[in-house]
């Protein structure tokens, strides 16, 4: 739905993603909020899935930044996952909904909002405040059984 975000509450999502564990504590996620109507019209020409958002944040992470590990591992996808994810709570603690997207050719995204190479984008977070008649798609409620995931050993 279009209605606006308060600057509080998106300040509360932004400040989840801020204070987000990362390897090393180097904190590599960079995040761009995209409100202006170009800025938008620019998220909505490189995915489907904007829902009208009045808001849509731009995760990404900057290799310059991020941890590497000993075995080559590089640690910026995960502590960026990780403020996505603490983001995606904080919003729906907030009452206001959101979802993951990643259904975008990087490759795309780079060129429209013209990232530099050190940053490499996660995801997409459209944020607003969910319509009245809006429901959980039905894949929501279909999860593995517990044993296929966990294994005791
Ligand atoms: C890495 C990742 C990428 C996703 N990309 C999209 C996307 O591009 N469009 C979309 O509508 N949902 C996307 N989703 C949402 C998933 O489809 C959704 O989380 C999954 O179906 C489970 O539903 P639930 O989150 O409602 O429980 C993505 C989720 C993840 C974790």
């Amino acid at each position: 739905m279009k209605k606006k975000i308060e600057q509080e509450k998106l300040d509360k999502v932004l400040e989840a993603g801020r204070v987000a564990p990362t390897a090393a504590n180097f904190q590599p996620q960079r995040i761009f909020v995209l409100e202006s109507d170009e800025a938008l019209a620019q998220a909505k020409s490189v995915t489907p899935f904007c829902f009208n958002a009045p808001i849509v944040l731009l995760i990404c992470w900057d290799r310059n930044v991020s941890w590497k590990a000993i075995d080559g591992h590089d640690s910026g996808v995960v502590d960026a996952t990780i403020a996505i994810t603490q983001m995606m709570l904080e919003a729906q603690d907030l009452g206001l909904g959101t979802c993951w997207v990643r259904g975008y050719d990087k490759r795309v995204l780079d060129k429209v909002f013209g990232l530099p190479a050190n940053l490499e984008s996660v995801a997409l977070l459209p944020i607003g405040y969910p319509d009245k008649r809006s429901k959980p798609h039905s894949v929501h409620y279909s999860r593995i059984p517990i044993e296929n995931m966990v294994s005791y050993l």
